[in-house]
């Protein structure tokens, strides 16, 4: 992938010179007060050294990204407007304006009052239609009024490399390129996880549902993990796991029709080598609610009025001396309900495994950042947190990601 030195050669310098950067800043937002609250800043963070790396050297840096996932159109919520204000504290002394539109004479206007060395930030890229059309031509027409606002284009949005849209794929092809830093040092840590990984390798899986880590799994089994390597499983989609081991679950979250999948995978793991750890205990609670009635039972009695809300404290002992003497670990979906402080115990226990630990560790997807950062741990105490959650998954599943290719 060419580097920003790159592209600064290629243009004859940056000065003065008109940078498309397509940034992630999808982050999450509290709506529940006067104003929109960031709750996690990490892509906001992650994205200033490449943008401080521009306007450093003269360019008149316009930045595209995406909040959320608005329907084609303009919704007063998904505004990038609270992530201008942020992202203009963090950029002090730049000149670092918003403009409410993303293409047409209004941006166009904004682009051209810009001086060396100051941004703009257009707004939600996905209040266009075209942006994630399935139609290349329309997606075409929409990556050209893109490109027509900047003389060269920086991918540094890695959240958003696995989608094939207008902003991170075809404008890339009309305009000379670069990867950003951000989305150089997510590659190159993906890479360090997916190229001769130190071992034994951990593999810590969360999140809701099991059918959004299918192809994870399959490419888990399939190559990446070799004997005495381990999958720690948690978080909503264990119930599945618990379900196909035999157990009832009471009212905790299942996909039926994924049972035959996992009990394949607990065949594949055994059959390998690899140990699949489960939980031997939850939390579990009367409603998904943190004041509802809730006790730690063993899975072999999860009673049928209650859901398992969270791994219970022997679980969260056993994970966490399986972490202990791993060489290189992957975790990717919080253990369990962790915004909800009854049921944040085994995210905790995971995340201080992590942060103790020697590894070489990834914290990979918005949700598990989010998690460490809610629960208070820094980002130095583990070995990387990704700012790419789909992303991140879809390259550890051996997948072409557009808009990684586009840049090659
Ligand atoms: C993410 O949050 O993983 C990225 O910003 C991509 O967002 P998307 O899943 O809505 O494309």
């Amino acid at each position: 992938m060419k580097t920003i030195d790159d592209l600064e050669q290629q243009l004859g310098g940056l000065r003065g010179k008109r940078v498309l950067v397509r940034s992630d800043l999808n982050v999450p937002l509290d709506h529940s007060g006067d104003a929109p609250r960031i709750t996690d800043d990490g892509r906001v963070r992650a994205s200033v050294p490449t943008l401080r790396r521009l306007l450093d050297a003269g360019a008149r840096v316009v930045v595209t990204a995406h909040l959320g996932r608005p329907k084609g159109a303009p919704e007063a919520k998904y505004s990038l407007a609270p992530v201008h204000a942020r992202l203009a504290e963090l950029l002090e002394g730049v000149d670092v304006s918003f403009c409410p539109v993303t293409v047409g004479d209004e941006a166009t206007a904004a682009v051209e009052a810009l001086a060396d060395g100051s941004l703009v930030l257009l707004e939600n890229v996905r209040f266009n239609a075209a942006e994630t059309s399935k139609d290349d031509a329309e997606r075409g027409g929409f990556a050209d009024a893109l490109a027509a606002l900047a003389d060269g284009y920086v991918s540094d949005g890695f959240g958003a490399v696995h989608r094939k849209h207008a902003s991170v794929y075809d404008v890339a092809q009309r305009l000379p390129h670069a990867a950003g830093g951000l989305v150089a040092a997510e590659v190159e840590v993906l890479r360090r996880l997916t190229a001769s990984p130190e071992r034994p390798y951990a593999v810590v899986l969360g999140g809701s549902k099991v059918s959004d880590k299918l192809g994870v799994i399959d490419n888990l089994l399939g190559s990446l993990l070799t004997s005495g390597d381990r999958v720690l499983v948690g978080g909503g989609m264990v119930f599945t796991f618990l379900k196909a081991a035999g157990h009832e679950v009471g009212k905790s979250l299942l996909e039926e029709d994924q049972l035959e999948t996992v009990r394949g995978y607990v065949r594949t793991a055994a059959e390998k080598g690899v140990e699949l750890v489960l939980p031997t205990d939850v939390v579990a609670a009367a409603a998904f609610a943190a004041d509802a009635e809730h006790d730690v039972v063993p899975v072999e009695a999860i009673p049928a009025d209650r859901l398992g809300l969270d791994i219970g404290p022997n679980s969260a002992e056993t994970f966490t001396a399986k972490l202990a003497d791993a060489r290189t670990v992957f975790w990717n979906g919080p253990m369990g309900v962790f915004e909800m402080e009854p049921y944040a115990g085994g995210t905790r226990a995971v995340a201080q495994a992590l942060a103790d630990s020697e590894a070489f560790s990834v914290v990979g997807g918005g949700d598990s950042a989010a998690a460490v950062r809610t629960l208070g741990f820094a980002d130095s105490q583990f070995g990387h947190i990704s700012t790419g959650g789909g992303a991140s998954l879809e390259y550890l599943e051996g997948k072409q990601l557009p808009g990684l290719d586009v840049l090659g």
